[in-house]
């Protein structure tokens, strides 16, 4: 596989990128920088971390400098001065930050084409609060950690609207899973799926970074649920998420399966993979069937991003079941985001949500420094899968 999150051979809950782990500067003694000490007038109308650290004057940080859906090709990273927080801002010295599938739609331009490059790439981050506007001030301080889902989150350090930001009760890349995969899949089953006990769920690419929390969220509102996944790996992995009949589409033909063991249909689909996976789905709704459009992964890596998908007859097809196909993009939705984020933490807490974390701690070769020599001595891993672990597999790649 060619491309960052595309990898079909090992699950991927979640990627995560490590920056200055366990709590000590990244920077520190790996390349030269002129540090800058938190005292410093130039900040004087905010307030800078006072518990003895410092902030250095300049810092790295991926931009998208091409379009294009290979990531490699499209970042490159850029030395540029630490920004200055805003008013009502934070500046987060980020320790983790999460890469996802739509990392790749984004730096191929697909989600804003209005945005034309230069800008700035990574949308989940995690990290403690080093700096802050007087606004800000009111809800945060120093030192305390925070998770957000936002822009430019893959630098050392980035600027985030306080109102923008979830308090966090610790710095752990779990809670970043939270953030895009987990909340797509809470509020687009909650405002979408319409769930009700004892329906049957299909999820496709169930062992993914959201299609995991599709298989939960599902098992917990009562729902009898099918995974489909590429390895018996992945199926296993979904079997310990409750998952009543993961599918390994490798060794057992999909469209057979569902029609022998399903005869009367599938009542929600929590779709991402598009293209004929779509087809097959849209096909086996049952009566009243609701069909989420979440992405079509499958179309990624070609030009146009869209899977090829004959919808002729489709008009018909739903008529004769009373069904629908819905559509869900996480960014329309962001008045239920707050809810959906403190009610899966509470989960989590309470043990009651499985947030698996791809860290890839094991791949070999998985540091982020491939990308390029730029980035050489910055100090940055990438995270990559862990083989034998229920991933599998060579791990989610970079490019
Ligand atoms: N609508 C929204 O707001 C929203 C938000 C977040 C994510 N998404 C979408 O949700 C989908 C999954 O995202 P994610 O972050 O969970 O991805 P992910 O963790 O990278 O998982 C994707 C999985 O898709 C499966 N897959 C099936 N066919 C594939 C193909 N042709 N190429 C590559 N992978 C294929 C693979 O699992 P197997 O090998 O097991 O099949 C792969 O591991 C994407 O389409 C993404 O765009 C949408």
């Amino acid at each position: 596989m060619s491309s960052l999150l595309l990898a079909r051979n090992g699950r991927r809950a979640i990627s995560v990128i490590g920056w200055g782990r366990r709590g000590t500067d990244a920077l520190s003694g790996v390349h030269p920088v002129t540090r800058r000490f938190i005292i410093d007038m130039s900040y004087s109308a905010h307030f800078m971390d006072f518990k003895g650290s410092s902030i250095p004057s300049s810092m790295k940080k991926l931009v998208v400098t091409k379009l294009s859906p290979n990531f490699r090709e499209a970042v490159s990273m850029q030395t540029v001065a630490v920004p200055t927080p805003g008013d009502a801002d934070l500046l987060v010295r980020n320790r983790f930050v999460g890469i996802n599938a739509s990392d790749i739609n984004f730096s191929a331009g697909r989600y804003d084409p209005s945005l034309k490059p230069p800008f700035d790439a990574g949308f989940e981050g995690i990290g403690e609060v080093v700096g802050l506007g007087l606004s800000a001030s009111s809800r945060y301080t120093v030192g305390d950690t925070v998770a957000y889902f936002g822009s430019g989150a893959f630098a050392e350090y980035t600027v985030v609207p306080a109102k923008e930001s979830v308090p966090v009760p610790a710095v752990k890349p779990e809670f970043l899973t939270l953030l895009v995969s987990g909340a797509t899949a809470y509020i687009a089953l909650k405002r979408l799926g319409d769930l009700a006990e004892g329906e049957t769920v299909l999820v496709t690419a169930a062992a993914g970074g959201t299609g995991q929390f599709a298989v939960q969220f599902a098992k917990q509102a009562g729902c009898h649920v099918i995974g489909t996944c590429s390895s018996n790996e992945k199926a296993g992995f979904l079997k310990s998420l409750g998952c009543n009949r993961p599918i390994n589409y490798t060794s057992e033909d999909l469209a057979k399966t569902l029609k022998k063991e399903y005869p009367k249909g599938i009542d929600v689909v929590y779709e991402s993979v598009g293209g004929s996976v779509l087809e097959l789905a849209v096909n086996r709704l049952a009566n009243k069937g609701r069909l989420i459009v979440i992405g079509f992964i499958s179309g990624y890596q070609t030009a146009s991003g869209i899977p090829p998908f004959t919808g002729g007859t489709l008009p018909v097809k739903l008529l004769q079941k009373s069904a629908s196909i819905r559509g869900f993009f996480l960014p329309h939705f962001l008045s239920d985001y707050r809810e959906a984020l403190g009610s899966m933490m509470q989960m989590f807490a309470k043990g009651k949500l499985v947030c698996e974390v791809d860290c890839g701690d094991l791949a070999q070769g998985g540091e982020i420094c491939r990308l390029g020599v730029s980035l050489q001595g910055c100090g940055l891993h990438v995270c990559w899968e862990k083989p034998g672990q229920g991933g599998g597999g060579s791990g989610t790649t970079l490019c």
